[in-house]
């Protein structure tokens, strides 16, 4: 039996873990312990993710909480090492990009353990994003690289990471929508929030490049103001959003709810029932285009070009006039149709646990 670390951190992460640790429940030669690293630490943000994804307990937990971007990555670190040590194991798996996949990767690395990551290869190309420096860090360092879409293959070629080392295992994150779908179909979460189906819109914002300028998260919330004059629009805050707009004192018009942000099933629940999704977040792209809900991306570039490719997904940037006539384009029926994406199919799970499999055991 071999064991396998696997690392979590933060929201996304939650969601990608679930369905490799389904995938491994009763293994005959993989066993498993989850570790989270406690970057997301929030009932909201964290513990309903277990539950309603039926994650098992962590064997280990670090606590790192919050931090600038190095006093996080060093805590995790720092925290993370002993527990290598000790345990030995014949892996860690580390899933997408966010700090926890970035800093766990390099301390494995070091102390001889082979680094798994999953979702591997993704670009924005745009060296700004925290995610992009954590992704590029991750990718160097891992010994068994995997896929969710096309480009995650074509970048780590180019960047002269060898083909043997990278497999095509599809989306984990869309393991976890179809897992939940038929709970989400019967609830029809958007009731709760008193909107109807496809009568409203679902906003989230997070990214530092549009919530932390005082300038550009003014002129966003503003266009969105107007949008929801028009659609009644839903906005769950991530924490860090939440506290920026109470900096700037900003009150929404009566069409513009914004609530706490909410469990994975409303999440799902919200995106189904919208008539558009305006984000800046990886996960809703890809989420959304599974869906088949049009999705209007705030930010520059997306690193998931597959669900511009073939989803509903539409790069659009934070310019507040391109966001109003966007929105205006959908309400007035001119929607881009998704297509099905190769490998995102609720199995993406069980390729992740036989790639691992006949690398650790050649
Ligand atoms: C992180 C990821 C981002 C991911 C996002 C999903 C990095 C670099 N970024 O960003 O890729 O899309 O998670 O949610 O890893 N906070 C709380 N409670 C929590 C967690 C955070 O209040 O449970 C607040 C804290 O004030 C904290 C801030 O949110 O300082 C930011 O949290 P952090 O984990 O540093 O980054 P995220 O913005 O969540």
């Amino acid at each position: 039996m071999k064991e396998l670390l696997l690392v979590a951190g933060a929201r996304p992460n939650f969601i990608k873990v679930a369905p490799v640790c389904h995938a491994l429940a009763g293994h005959p030669r993989l066993g498993f312990t989850l570790v989270h690293t406690g970057q997301h630490y929030d009932d909201a943000m964290s513990r309903r993710f277990f539950e309603v994804l039926d994650i098992p307990a962590p064997g280990v937990n670090l606590e790192v909480g919050s931090g600038s971007h190095a006093v996080q990555t060093a805590r995790i670190m720092e925290r993370f090492e002993p527990v290598v040590a000790e345990r030995k194991p014949a892996a860690v798996v580390v899933f997408g990009d966010v700090n926890s996949t970035a800093a766990c990767a390099l301390v494995a690395c070091k102390l001889n353990t082979p680094v798994v990551h999953v979702e591997a290869g993704l670009r924005s190309f745009d060296r700004t994003m925290p995610e992009e420096i954590n992704r590029i860090v991750t990718d160097v360092l891992s010994s068994l690289l995997l896929v969710s879409e096309p480009s995650g293959l074509r970048n780590l070629l180019n960047e002269g990471i060898s083909r043997d080392k990278i497999v095509e295992v599809g989306n984990v994150m869309i393991d976890s929508l179809q897992r939940v779908r038929p709970r989400v179909e019967a609830q029809q979460p958007w009731t709760t929030f008193g909107l109807s189906r496809g009568g409203y819109g679902l906003v989230t914002l997070h990214r530092p490049a549009n919530v932390d300028d005082d300038t550009v998260l003014k002129a966003l919330l503003g266009a969105l103001g107007r949008v929801s004059e028009k659609l009644p629009l839903i906005f769950p805050m991530h924490p860090r959003t939440r506290a920026r707009i109470q900096q700037l004192g900003w009150n929404p018009p009566a069409g513009f709810q914004m609530v706490e942000p909410v469990s994975y099933i409303d999440s799902i629940g919200l995106q189904l029932g919208a008539r558009v999704v305006l984000t800046d977040s990886g996960g809703l792209q890809e989420e959304s285009s599974c869906l088949g809900t049009p999705c209007l991306t705030l930010r520059p570039n997306t690193e998931r070009p597959v669900t511009v490719e073939l989803g509903s997904n539409i790069i659009l940037g934070n310019d507040p006039a391109a966001v109003e006539s966007a929105v205006h384009e959908v309400i007035a029926g001119r929607i881009k149709r998704a297509q099905p994406i190769p490998l995102w199919d609720g199995r993406a799970a069980e390729r992740v646990v036989a790639a691992m499999d006949a690398f650790l055991h050649p």
